[in-house]
Formats: structure tokens, sequence, C-alpha cells
């Protein structure tokens, strides 16, 4: 027994889960994730799965993202970042929705699976209905040698090494790391990005590890807050454009560790709803870092603050603005759009973490929860 205990420390690294471990590893396994796969100074990905169907990816009218839990979040990321770099069409779609509803696929379509697990079944089967009717599946699956990664015509690893935790962190990152450098490579190849900007995006890319390893430095501030929500019976995360996956992941997080009910909302949207549960009670988690909707968000957070919601703002290194209208700010690492994911969802990964242990939760094994769900 007590072996059994001494072993499983030593598992944990020194830490007192195994989640946490795996938060703190991403700026590693981020840095394994692109490791050979960019090359900075010639502003070029190379992704040696993808190479074979350069061609076809070069004129494929649309892409199709499936995927199940936070790997289908990292698919929204991924939807947001190839349309936004290879103007290349992507419909981003729930497995288990996708395999029944009969779907239009055909020949000319590429179809990218997310799984961490490489084994969940209805990812399997949305995978295996596409291959029928003669798309061309590429995998993005962590678990090396898994049933996904062998059921696909070609695939990126995500190179996270293991993860225990039931709640996916580090293998989020690294998939929506992949996600970014399938959008640059196809930018690349249809010539949507020139080579001086990809340059400077795969510059800016090469360092965002250290960027991850700086936005985990606010853990002492996040555990502070975490002290003040640790109560709440519900807490709705707002964000625009990719920080809108990041709210939804940031939900996902926080109802699967601490048993909190939350929500993730397009910022715009809440006025069609969610703005009717907001009183001194709620906590709103918005992120509000610098970037093209910046403004819009300050307007949503004052809409927030009028009805009296408790205002905790992901915000970018050194941001005045929004620190006067919430009421806790957590900074992160300022960077291009492209990385807010990246970074803007670590505190919140930190932030449900130290909720639920706050609340005596089994963090690393969560009821209900299954690590990979191979029944549908
Ligand atoms: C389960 C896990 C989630 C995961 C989802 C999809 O619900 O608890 O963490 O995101 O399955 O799993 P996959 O292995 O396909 O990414």
């Amino acid at each position: 027994q007590e072996l059994n205990l001494k072993l499983e420390m030593l598992e944990k690294g020194g830490y007192d889960h195994f989640m946490l471990k795996e938060i703190y590893e991403q700026p590693r396994s981020v840095r394994d994730c692109l490791r050979g796969r960019i090359y900075p100074n010639e502003g070029r990905v190379q992704l040696g799965g993808i190479s074979e169907f350069a061609h076809k990816l070069k004129n494929v009218d649309r892409i199709i993202i499936v995927a199940c839990g936070t790997s289908w979040h990292a698919g929204l990321v991924g939807e947001y970042l190839i349309e936004e770099y290879s103007r290349i069409p992507v419909e981003v779609e729930y497995a288990s929705e996708f395999r029944y509803r009969n779907p239009i696929i055909t020949e000319k379509d590429v179809v990218i699976a997310i799984s961490q697990s490489g084994e969940t079944a209805d990812t399997m089967a949305a995978i295996e209905m596409a291959k029928e009717k003669g798309a061309t599946i590429f995998g993005v699956c962590n678990v090396v040698g898994a049933s996904i990664p062998r059921l696909t015509h070609a695939g990126a690893y995500t190179h996270a090494g293991p993860e225990i935790g039931v709640a996916s962190t580090k293998a989020f990152t690294a998939q929506v790391t992949v996600l970014t450098l399938i959008a640059f490579h196809l930018a690349q190849q249809k010539g949507t990005l020139t080579s001086s900007k990809l340059t400077e995006l795969l510059t800016e890319l090469d360092n965002i590890p250290q960027k991850i390893e700086k936005a985990l430095q606010s853990e002492g501030l996040i555990k502070e807050i975490s002290a003040k929500f640790k109560d709440s019976r519900n807490c709705l995360f707002l964000g625009r454009g990719s920080g809108f996956p990041v709210a939804l992941e940031g939900a996902l997080k926080l109802k699967e560790i601490s048993y909190i009910h939350a929500e993730g909302y397009p910022a715009a949207e809440m006025k069609h709803g969610p703005i009717a549960l907001i009183d001194e009670e709620m906590p709103v988690v918005v992120i509000a870092t610098k970037n093209s909707s910046y403004e819009k968000v300050i307007s949503n957070i004052q809409e927030v603050k009028a009805r009296k919601g408790i205002v905790l703002a992901i915000v970018t290194e050194g941001d005045t603005e929004v620190r006067k209208m919430a009421d806790y700010c957590i900074e992160i690492p300022d960077a291009s759009e492209a990385f807010l994911p990246l970074l803007a969802t670590i505190p919140l990964q930190l932030l449900s973490y130290h909720i639920a242990v706050m609340r005596g939760c089994n963090v690393d094994q969560p009821r209900n929860l299954a690590k990979s769900v191979t029944v549908e």
C-alpha cells in the first residue's frame, strides 16, 4: 500500500494531481509538438503526414472536422485558423451528430478527425462513414498506434505524451498547435500567406512555449481568485473570435471537475439569453485580450457590470482599460490573435483546478466521466 502510494507520488512528479502536472507540462508538450515541424527562417511548415496529400489539400473545396468533447473545441479553434489563413471553408461537427444525420460527403472532402485517445466510439464511426463515402481522412491524435490513427489515411500526432487526468489539458493545447500548423501549411500551399508573413508567424509560434511558461506564473493569483469563486453555483464564460472556443473549453473544464454549472458563450450572444442570469452572485469570466474584438468585448464587460455581475477578465499583459472595469484580472503575455487560444486557455485550466481542489473534488477522476468513451 505504502509502496503504491509512493509510486503514485513519483508518477505525479511531485504535483498533487496528474491534472496539475499535465498543466505544467504544456511548455514542453507544445515544444515537442512543434519539433521538426517548423522552420521559421525559411517560413516553412513541414508536416510529414500531410505532404502526401498536398495536392488534394490544395484543391479541396471544404474541410470537415469531427470530434467530441474538448477535441471538438480544438476543432473550433482549427476552423477559425484554417479559414482565416488558408481561406478554405471548414465545418466543425460533433462526431455523434455527424454519424447519424446523413450528412453530404463526397470524394472531394477532407475530414479531419481529432481525438486524444484515438478510441472514441462516435469519432470512429464518423470516420468510417466518411471513408465509405470516399472522403480523405486525416487524424489528429495523441495516443500513438490507437484505433483512429489506424483508420485514417494520414495524420499528425500531437506528441503531448500520456495524459492521465480525465479533464484534458495538455492534449488540448497540443491539438490546437497541430491545427495551427495545418492552417499555416495550407496557407503556404495555397499562397494565401506571404513567406515573410509566415516567417513572422512561425517565429512567434516558436516562442509560444516560453509565453505559456509565463502564463503559468499567475498561479498564485489564480488561487486567490479561486477562493472567491469556489462557492458559486453557476459561472459564465464569454469570448469573441477564437476567444469563443476558449470560453467553451474554460466552461467545460470547470463543470467537469468542480461540478459548478458553467456555460461558454460568444460574448455578443449574451444578450440573447444568459444576460437574464446575471446578478451580483454571477461570476463571468471574459477573454478580454488585446485583439481585433477588444473594444467590443469591453462593451460586453460593461453590460455585465451594469447588472452587477462579478467579472474575471483574462487580459493582455499591461492592460489598463479592462482593469478599470473588471473585479479581477489575470494577465497573459501579448501575442498575435492566432496564438490567443494557446495562452488564454492556461489560466482557465488553473482556475478550474484550484476551484475543484478547494471544493474537495476528485480532480483526476471526476464522477461519471471517463478518459476515453469507447461506447456510444
Ligand atoms: C471524454 C473525455 C474528454 C475528451 C472526450 C473526447 O469525454 O473525458 O476529455 O475530450 O472524451 O475524447 P478524445 O479521446 O476523442 O479526444
